[in-house]
This record gives C-alpha cells, sequence and structure tokens, in this order.
C-alpha cells in the first residue's frame, strides 16, 4: 500500500532521509520508529506531499505522491506531530469545519461527524469546548478529524507523545479498531514500547536510514535481547537460586520481589529445563512465566551516539 524507494532529503549540508526504502503491506500497523532528528517526521510529510523529496520518490494505493498528490490526499489521513489549537471552536464545529474543508455535502456532514465521534468515544465530548479537552481527548479529535474522508491510509505523527498511561491503551484501542476496518496505519514514536503491542511490523530508523525492518518477533533477536522467566517457589527460595545459577544456559538469577527473575544467555532455548531441574532437585514450583520483554535499552543501546 505504501512503497518508498531510495527515498532522499536534504536541507543544504544536511540529509534528513537518505535512500530509503520501505513497504507496507496494506491493512498493517507500521510502526516507524527512531529518536530525536532520525527523519520520521520529514519522511512523513513527504508521503502526505506537503514536502518535495531531493531523489527517489513513494507510492501509495499506486499513486506517486510527486505527480498524484490530489489523489494522494483523497487517500490518505494525516496527523501532524503538532496541531493547531482552535480557541473557541466546539469539537462539534471543529469537525464540521474539516467536513466542509474535505468537500463533503452540508446534508452528509451531520451523520459523518456523528461517525467519527462515535468511533473516537467522543459523542458525549461534542459540546466542548476544543481546548478545554485532555491531551488524550485532543489526540483523539484529531484521529476523528482525519477519519473524516474516510481515508484507506493513516499517518499519524507520533499520536501517542505526551500521553498518560490509560490515554495510550485508548490510542491502541482504536488503532486496532481502524485496523479492523480495513485501514493502512503508518505511526511514529520515537519510543520502542510504545508500539511494540499493536504494530504488525515495525522499521526502525536513525540517521535517515532504516536499520530495522520486520516484525517484532524478527526484531527481538536481532536486537540481542535476552529471554527472561520469572519463576517462584515454595517457601524460601536459595535452593532453587542455586540450582537454577548451576545451568549453563542460565546467566543470571536475581530475587524480585517475592520471585526469581532468570535471565537466559543469548541463543539458549528456554523450554522446560528450568521445570525439569527446579522438580527434580525437590523444590515445588509455584509459577513460570515469560517476562514481557522490553525494548527500550536495547535500542538504546542501538542508537546511542549515532544521531547528532
Ligand atoms: N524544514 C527543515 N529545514 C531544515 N532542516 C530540517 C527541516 N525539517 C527537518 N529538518 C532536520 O532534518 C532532520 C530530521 O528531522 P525530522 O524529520 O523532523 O526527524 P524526526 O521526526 O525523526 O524527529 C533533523 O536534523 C531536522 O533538524
Ligand atoms: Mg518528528
Amino acid at each position: 500500500m505504501i512503497e518508498i524507494t531510495k527515498l532522499t532529503k536534504r536541507f543544504g549540508n544536511l540529509t534528513a532521509v537518505d535512500k530509503l526504502d520501505l513497504h507496507i503491506g496494506a491493512g498493517d500497523i507500521f510502526g516507524f520508529i527512531g529518536p530525536n532528528g532520525a527523519g520520521k517526521t520529514t519522511t512523513m510529510r513527504i508521503l502526505v506531499t506537503l514536502m518535495e523529496p531531493t531523489s527517489g520518490g513513494a507510492t501509495i494505493d499506486g499513486l506517486d505522491v510527486r505527480k498524484k498528490g490530489k489523489e494522494v490526499r483523497r487517500r490518505v489521513g494525516y496527523m501532524p506531530d503538532f496541531m493547531g489549537v482552535y480557541d473557541d471552536l466546539k469539537v462539534f464545529e471543529y469537525l464540521e469545519f474539516f467536513a466542509a474543508a474535505f468537500g463533503i455535502e452540508y446534508r452528509k456532514r451531520k451523520a459523518i461527524v456523528e461517525g467519527v465521534l462515535e468511533l473516537t468515544d467522543l459523542t458525549s465530548k461534542q459540546a466542548a469546548a476544543v481546548d478545554s479537552l485532555s491531551r488524550g481527548m485532543q489526540q483523539r479529535l484529531g484521529l476523528a478529524r482525519v477519519l473524516i474522508h474516510d481515508p484507506k491510509v493513516l499517518i499519524l505523527d507520533e499520536p501517542a507523545s505526551g500521553l498518560d498511561p490509560r490515554a495510550r491503551i485508548e490510542i491502541r484501542e482504536l488503532l486496532r479498531e481502524l485496523k479492523r476496518m480495513g485501514k493502512t496505519i503508518m505511526i511514529s514514536s520515537h519510543i520502542l514500547s510504545e508500539l511494540e503491542e499493536i504494530c504488525d511490523r515495525i522499521g526502525i530508523i536513525e540517521h535517515g536510514q532504516l536499520v530495522f525492518g520486520g516484525t517484532m518477533d524478527e526484531i527481538r533477536p536481532r536486537l540481542g535481547i535476552q529471554r527472561k522467566v520469572r519463576v517462584k517457589v515454595l517457601g524460601d527460595d536459595g535452593r532453587a537460586t542455586e540450582l537454577l545459577t548451576a545451568l549453563p544456559q542460565i546467566q543470571q538469577v536475581e530475587k524480585v520481589g517475592d520471585y526469581l527473575s532468570v535471565t537466559f544467555r543469548e541463543g539458549e532455548p528456554t523450554d522446560g529445563v528450568i521445570a525439569r531441574t527446579l522438580v527434580t532437585g525437590g523444590v515445588d514450583l509455584v509459577y513460570l512465566q515469560p517476562e514481557q520483554l522490553k525494548l527500550d535499552d536495547a535500542f538504546l543501546k542501538l542508537t546511542k551516539g549515532i544521531v547528532h
């Protein structure tokens, strides 16, 4: 659905986007991740026809973004990283204004605005002033706005930044719903863990170049993330620590709260060995649980110092 080929953008001596190749399939949620200044916004602005590339190009739904601007804009909903404030406007007026700007007929506007309000869970706020909304609601309103012309593709620049965890979950749920509706979504962030749970595929961009591309499952081992397992045993865990530390597959055993956090050496299979060792060693196992892997540390390590 989105094809980027050798895309390059220079600002004077600075190469913001550097021969970038990227493919985003129809119906995917694609996470575009990189530190500040990596070139995410520049790439997105080129895709939505707000900026000309220096060389290379991109197509959306088969349409060249340089030559078919009007058709591309009809298919794309773009939410910029910074939205203007519209002081005295009410939520409903704000959306009607954009419906009018998109050329939607007067008699159809009301139903469309009601539809996007419902989808973004803002129906109860339709008479509120835009600037009175919380940041989370403003971001949902931003999404409501880009949905008005029912675009196939959504390009969202850091929609979760600055949100509290609850608002972030609401945005995530909304994005899942949009995916179910068949939208293709490109979403950027400088925080990997913000996107890891919702994206089908991610691309990590650094200094205008793609350093990783693939599914989360493909990326984890390449980032050198070690697997961790939580182990809780009945009674004193001293014996369990001793048994597990002695295993060649295991790098470290740490006590965290009331359980042990066990780190495997890179590349070692994790299945079975802990339970087998403990049970054979006479320790009663209460539970064994893989730890949720957070990728931000690996991501920081990966990108540290390379971007200026
Ligand atoms: N209009 C511009 N003029 C000059 N430099 C720019 C302009 N827009 C972006 N840049 C520079 O290009 C690089 C990439 O910026 P940007 O695409 O905004 O990165 P990101 O969105 O990943 O933080 C940065 O070094 C930024 O300062
Ligand atoms: Mg940006």
